[in-house]
């Protein structure tokens, strides 16, 4: 039943925290994506949770087992990198079989073991093969192999699908994760890749800059983000953010972008904002509506490009210098440089100076 715990961990190579005083818990048979920007520190968690890296404070522990000084070897935990680095004079078989010999298993107990880990991947045809025989999808299968046979239930993946191409990443990304319901594991995943973290995940843990902006399931941070920095981190094109003041408040919300610029915007039902207050108002690129015909509710923006996928229509708009972008379902017809009226079917409202949401 491994359910982890990091309580207060702090990392420091020796020019100052990267990681501060980070609190963490995961559950039995939980799937947690960690997504941030790059160098936010999700690797050197990973590698610390793994005993890769020395912890400079906090505890780390395992089913309420203190763990943070352990050797690798006691933490029972099987990590798979981004390179697969396999070794290439030997077998599939040898390279699965590679932990338990090292460990000075027999034959007879680790030889099923690999042959059941190649059956669950998909690798049984291919075990006499060398890695240079294999797709970049088979070996990171037998990368996933080596970490099945370690006999544990923790898993941890630093970016583990970068390598691959965008369909066999897809493929992998469901093997994955049916790996991790058939064997009942605790998972955590570090990717750049967002459909990966909203697709694969029971929760996602948005980093930045060695802390936590904010967790929970991929929807629910899809739909209500804490702040400015998650706002605009999920989601593709990112969120729109335009800065104004409150005219009105209540039901019907109206916002200044300028004197010139006063419309009324869809508040979100909970929000609180009041008359004179600075805020951001955040919109989706599908929640901006795009009319020829001036409203009183719209915003004059210049087209900067149109582009069209066939399912959608990608719209680049300028609105006084800044640049945002709008989705669309329907196929519109402008060209580049045509002025177009832009209102707001949805929006998300946050604190100018804090950019916490209200
Ligand atoms: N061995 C090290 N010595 C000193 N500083 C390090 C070391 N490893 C990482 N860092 C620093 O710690 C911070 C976090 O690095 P880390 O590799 O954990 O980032 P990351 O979130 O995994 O980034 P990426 O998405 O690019 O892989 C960075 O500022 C990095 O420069
Ligand atoms: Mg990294």
């Amino acid at each position: 039943m491994p359910s982890l715990k990091l309580n207060k961990i702090v990392k420091d190579y020796g020019n100052g925290p990267v990681i501060h005083g980070l609190n963490l818990d995961i559950s039995d048979n939980e799937f947690v994506a960690l997504v941030g920007p790059s160098g936010c520190g999700k690797s050197t968690l990973l590698r610390m949770i793994a005993g890769l890296e020395h912890t400079t404070g906090g505890v780390f522990s395992v089913d309420g087992k203190d763990l943070t000084h352990a050797t690798p070897q006691n933490r029972n935990m099987a990590m798979v990198f981004q390179s697969y680095a396999l070794y290439p004079h030997m077998t599939v078989y040898d390279n699965i079989a590679f932990g338990p010999r090292i460990r000075g298993e027999s034959e007879n107990e680790y030889d099923k073991q690999v042959r059941e880990a190649a059956e669950k991947l998909n690798l049984t045809s291919y075990l006499d093969k060398y890695p240079r025989q294999l797709s970049g999808g088979q070996r990171q299968r037998v990368a996933m192999g080596r970490a099945i046979v370690r006999d544990t239930r923790l898993f941890l993946f630093d970016e583990p699908l970068s390598n691959l191409d965008a369909k066999l990443r897809t493929h992998m990304r469901s093997e994955i994760r049916s790996l991790h319901n058939q064997l009942n594991s605790t998972t955590l995943y570090v990717t750049h890749d967002q459909i990966e973290a909203m697709t694969m995940a029971d929760r996602i843990v948005v980093m930045n800059q060695g802390r936590i902006e904010q967790t929970g399931s991929p929807l629910e941070l899809y739909d209500n983000p804490a702040n400015i920095f998650v706002a605009t981190f999920l989601g593709s094109p990112a969120m729109n953010i335009f800065e104004g003041s409150v005219i009105q408040s209540g039901d019907s919300l109206r916002v200044a972008f300028t004197d010139q610029h006063v419309v009324s915007v869809p508040a979100p039902s909970k929000s609180s904002v009041n008359v004179g207050d600075r805020i951001m108002v955040g919109a989706r690129p599908q929640h901006l509506i795009v009319t020829t015909e001036q409203t009183e509710n719209s915003l004059p923006m210049t087209v900067s490009y149109i582009e069209q996928t066939g399912a959608e229509c990608f719209i680049g708009l300028e609105f006084l210098g800044e640049k945002y972008s709008l989705v669309s379902q329907d196929r519109i017809a402008i060209e580049a440089g045509t002025q177009v009226h832009v209102a707001f079917s949805k929006t998300h409202l946050f604190d100018k100076n804090t950019e916490i949401a209200l």
